[in-house]
């Protein structure tokens, strides 16, 4: 198969192209603007594959894309190119709506476009495999409730709008042009080459920086985590298995309170870096409560019983195992991190946590 994956240098795109490189023998485009999120680095176990190329493209220039289509001739779509920081969506909602609403739309038309000028098995066997959150669903008030694929949605923040948005014009085209779609919508990812504005690897180098590690209000918001390699099998089995039309929820069915995620983070630190920065007694001292998020979802859960049911997927990480591998591999690769680290980075940081 040809896949065109679009967000391919971001986190769960880079680990998607990783995995379709590394265990299939399928040919690879992928398609990032690089923004501040996208990482060429990331993609360095792989970028010298025959079967890889990369463009730097803007999902929102129609032209770009239909030559993309032309070109290159996909047998598939993943479509992960998103702005995907909540924070970021409060204090700029703009290139959300740009990049996670207008984008898609152009990305379906430019598929739409080329899928009419396919024939036979080729148009049957097309598949535009849209990638989404389960923050669209908002979030759940009992403790045993749990996301299902026909939960409604009521998104909570301007990122979750903007996916959701995206979600029904995914359905949309699927519904009105017939486009052979499927959708998935899954839970808080973590793991190597997570961006360092996210909580996991935001906390794990401030420790080791000797940094406050801020935490939202008082630390109890529950999410469901799963490891981004689970998530990248996940998402091929979909995109290769699935019926045309359907939807999976993806969760690894590990809640956890934020607070506690950043204790257990502390305490892997203890045993896996205990040469602590000069004046630290404890990892777990830096932690500092800082003024909540507004509209602050307090839970996400994900029901995977279809996938598992369906497509015969669970996650192979439980959270103890991720975790211990995901602290291991910023311990090992503070170069990546070092690199990512630009001077935009380290001024949204200062603004974003000006009170820790
Ligand atoms: N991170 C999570 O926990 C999570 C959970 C569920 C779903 N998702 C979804 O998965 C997808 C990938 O998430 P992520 O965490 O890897 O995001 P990310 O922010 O790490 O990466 C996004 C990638 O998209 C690229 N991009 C942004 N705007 C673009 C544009 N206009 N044109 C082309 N490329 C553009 C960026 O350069 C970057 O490489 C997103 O659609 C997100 O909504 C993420």
């Amino acid at each position: 198969m040809k896949i065109l994956i679009t967000g391919g240098a971001g986190f769960i795109g880079s680990a998607v192209v990783r995995h379709i490189i590394q265990n299939t023998n399928n040919e690879v485009l992928n398609v990032d603007k690089l923004t501040y999120a996208g990482n060429l680095e990331s993609l360095k176990e792989v970028d010298q594959n025959e079967r890889y190329q990369f463009s730097q493209t803007d999902i929102c220039d129609r032209i770009a894309l239909d030559e993309l289509f032309k070109d290159f001739q996909p047998d598939a779509v993943m479509h992960l190119a998103a702005e995907s920081h909540v924070d970021r969506s409060i204090s700029g909602p703009a290139d959300f709506i740009e990049t996670n609403i207008i984008g898609t739309y152009q990305l379906l038309e430019a598929s739409r476009y080329y899928w009419n000028t396919l024939a036979g098995e080729k148009k049957s066997a097309f598949r535009f495999h849209h990638i989404s959150t389960d923050e669209v669903y908002g979030d759940l008030e009992g403790t045993e409730d749990l996301f299902l694929e026909t939960t409604p949605y009521a998104p909570s923040s301007p990122y979750s709008a903007s996916k959701a948005s995206s979600d029904h014009l995914v359905c949309a085209w699927h519904r009105t042009y017939g486009l052979p779609i499927v959708l998935t919508n899954c839970s808080n990812n973590y793991g190597p080459y997570h961006f360092p504005e996210k909580l996991i690897p935001l906390v794990i180098l401030n420790a080791l920086a000797g940094k406050s590690l801020p935490v939202y209000g008082n630390g109890a918001q529950i999410r469901d985590w799963l490891y981004v390699e689970d998530h990248a099998r996940a998402l091929y089995k979909v995109m290769t298995e699935a019926k045309v039309g359907e939807t999976y929820n993806i969760g690894g069915h590990n809640e956890q309170k934020n607070i506690d995620v950043v204790k257990s983070i502390c305490e892997l630190l203890e045993e896996l870096a205990p040469n602590k920065p000069e004046g630290i007694a404890q990892y777990q001292d830096l932690i500092t409560y800082v003024t909540d998020r507004p509209g602050h979802d307090l839970r996400y859960a994900i029901d995977a019983t279809k996938i598992k049911q369906d497509l015969n997927w669970v996650p192979e990480e439980t959270f103890k195992t991720g975790l211990r591998k995901t602290v291991q591999w910023y311990l090992d690769h503070q170069d990546w991190v070092r690199n990512v680290q630009s001077g935009e980075y380290q001024n949204w940081v200062i603004q974003q946590y000006a009170n820790a």
